[in-house]
This record gives C-alpha cells, sequence and structure tokens, in this order.
C-alpha cells in the first residue's frame, strides 16, 4: 500500500509512520523539515513533489493550538496550516491521481464546548474558534469525495501519550505530590489512549465500510477531576487543588477557554458500530499504561 502523511512527523503521524512501516506499507511523509529519506519511507517538502499512484492519504498536518497563545496572528497560522494545506493537498490530488481512501483530521471541538450534552457524529458544528476550523477544515476535505475515494474525518479527542502531547503536561504537577486540575475539573475530557488512536486510523483505512465523520475518543469520556484521580490512585498525592480560571485566562486567554476549562462529552459511536474494540476504553486502563 502507497500512503501519503501529512504531519507525519508528529505525535501521531509517528507512531502511525512506525506501525505502517513495519507491516511493509511504503510511506511518503510531507513535511517542513529537511529530512533524509531511506528505505520505504521518503520525505517530501513540497506537494509538488508527492508521488503519483497513492492508495491512501491520511492528513494529520497543522500548528499545534496548544503550543501558544492564541494571537491574531497565531490563530491565522492555525487556519492556514489546515484549511489552506488541505485545500492544495485536493487540488495537487486531481492531477496526480485520487487515492481510494482519503483520511483528515479534525478535532471533538468540532461540537464546540458543553458540559451536559452527549455528541456523538450525528451532531453538527457547534460555536467558537475551534468548531470554526474544524468546519471548515472538513469542508476543504469533503471536496475530495467521489465514488472512488473515501473520505474519513477523524474528530479527534485529547490524544494521551506517554511522551508528548497533553498527558505529560496534565500530569507534571503529580510528580510533586500535587493534584491538579483546571478550572473547577467538571468539564468533560473526551481521550484516546495513543495505541487506539493509531489502531483505529489503521482500522478506518482498512474497512472500507467507514466513511463521513468518525468521533477518535474512547467509550468513556470522564471529568477532569475524575482524570486526575486516576492519576493520583497512581502517585503518592500531598495536596489536591484546582488551577483558578481566572489565572488561566489571564496567562493564556481565549485558548484557556475553549481548550482547557471548557469540554465536550464525545462518545465513538461510529467506531463502535464498525466493530473497532479499544484497547483502552476506561481511564484507568490508559493511565496506567501510559504510567
Ligand atoms: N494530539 C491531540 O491530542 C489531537 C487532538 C485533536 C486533534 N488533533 C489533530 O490531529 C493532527 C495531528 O496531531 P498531532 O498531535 O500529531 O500534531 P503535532 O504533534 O503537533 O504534529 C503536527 C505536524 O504538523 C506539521 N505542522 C506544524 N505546524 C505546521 C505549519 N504551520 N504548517 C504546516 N505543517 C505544520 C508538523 O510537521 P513538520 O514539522 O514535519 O512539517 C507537525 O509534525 C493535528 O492536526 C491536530 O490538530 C490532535
Amino acid at each position: 500500500m502507497k500512503v501519503l502523511v501529512t504531519g507525519g512527523t508528529g505525535l501521531i503521524g509517528r507512531a502511525l509512520v512506525n506501525g505502517m512501516l513495519a507491516d511493509g506499507y511504503e510511506v511518503t511523509v510531507l513535511t517542513r523539515q529537511a529530512l533524509e529519506s531511506q528505505g520505504s519511507l521518503q520525505f517530501v517538502r513540497s506537494l509538488t513533489d508527492v508521488p503519483e499512484g497513492l492508495d491512501a492519504v491520511v492528513n494529520l498536518a497543522g500548528a499545534g493550538l496548544a503550543d501558544r497563545r492564541w494571537s491574531a496572528q497565531y490563530k491565522h497560522e492555525i487556519r492556514d496550516s489546515r484549511i489552506a494545506l488541505t485545500r492544495d493537498l485536493v487540488d495537487q490530488l486531481r492531477s496526480k491521481g485520487m487515492p481510494r481512501v482519503f483520511l483528515s483530521g479534525s478535532a471533538i471541538g468540532f461540537y464546540g464546548a458543553d458540559n451536559n450534552k452527549v455528541f456523538t457524529e450525528l451532531d453538527g458544528a457547534g460555536t467558537g474558534f475551534s468548531a470554526r476550523l474544524c468546519a471548515d477544515w472538513e469542508t476543504e476535505a469533503r471536496r475530495i469525495e467521489s465514488e472512488s475515494t473515501r473520505l474519513v474525518l477523524l474528530r479527534t479527542g485529547v490524544v494521551l501519550d506517554a511522551t508528548g502531547g497533553a498527558f505529560p503536561q496534565m500530569t507534571q504537577s503529580f510528580k510533586f505530590g500535587v493534584s491538579s486540575w483546571m478550572g473547577q475539573g467538571s468539564h468533560w475530557l473526551s481521550w484516546i489512549h495513543i495505541d487506539d488512536m493509531v489502531a483505529a486510523i489503521r482500522f478506518c483505512l482498512e474497512n472500507s465500510g467507514v466513511r463521513g465523520a468518525v468521533n477518535m475518543t474512547a467509550p468513556e469520556p470522564v471529568t477532569h477531576r475524575v482524570f486526575a484521580d486516576a492519576v493520583s490512585a497512581r502517585r503518592l498525592t500531598l495536596l489536591k487543588l484546582g488551577m483558578p480560571a481566572l489565572v488561566m485566562r489571564l496567562m493564556l486567554g481565549e485558548m484557556a477557554d475553549e481548550l482547557l476549562l471548557t469540554g465536550q462529552k464525545v462518545v465513538p459511536n461510529a467506531l463502535i458500530a464498525a466493530g473497532f474494540t479499544h484497547s483502552h476504553p476506561n481511564i484507568d486502563s490508559a493511565v496506567e499504561s501510559l504510567m
């Protein structure tokens, strides 16, 4: 199988590419970095160098949402690195030949924030910067869908990995005996273990019945307080405290409200209906494996 992965150097992409190479795939990674191709792994820096005859594309590139405070300039970069790149990628594939399957990144931020509702793939877009970003990103990806090209939109929750992304940051204070959460901690955290994230992407690639929006989350979302309890059950805890919302807003601005102090309860109905089984369906199993 010949696959193009954009964002293949990132947290999810790296794990995905390594697994694909181990299974004998030919992988091309689109990257801004100067990296040396080797064996079945090819790095390209421009869309014009993307090879012809791809079977599949996994489109994960994008400037990190939690990497920096959201200045107007950074918000532009967040949007451009996803929406414009996806538009250019689809245009390039039209001339190079369409893949059989195109998996495109999105996020559970699509649904907006809500503390009471349970979101499935049937729900529409919410409001706010993240919701608009995901909706516009998905709209660009939808241009590739046809009878011969299957499209899957990966509405991804918070990916928990021991070495990168949210988990090391969310568990930092626990190393010093402090169990902490953000704000009241009663808001939802719809998460997925990195192993399940990679397995679910492969499942979507390989199962021709899967198409459209797919929530990439574990079946049992938790509140931030419950997450903190799962971590502190495995560490000596001397103190428990919530980080005051006001301080977080002052430090991080709009990003604190959209990403850290609010959340959404999202369930992976499409994955489960298609027959996917999570290795880490609950937070205790995930935290145990990551710590
Ligand atoms: N991790 C999560 O919890 C999570 C949750 C929801 C959604 N997602 C989405 O899933 C995708 C992959 O997530 P990830 O955690 O693996 O991301 P990541 O580790 O931040 O990697 C994203 C990759 O995108 C490329 N990139 C970064 N800034 C860019 C820019 N300005 N222009 C073009 N490319 C840029 C980088 O590749 P190069 O440096 O090689 O160019 C980077 O390796 C992202 O689009 C993210 O929004 C992730």
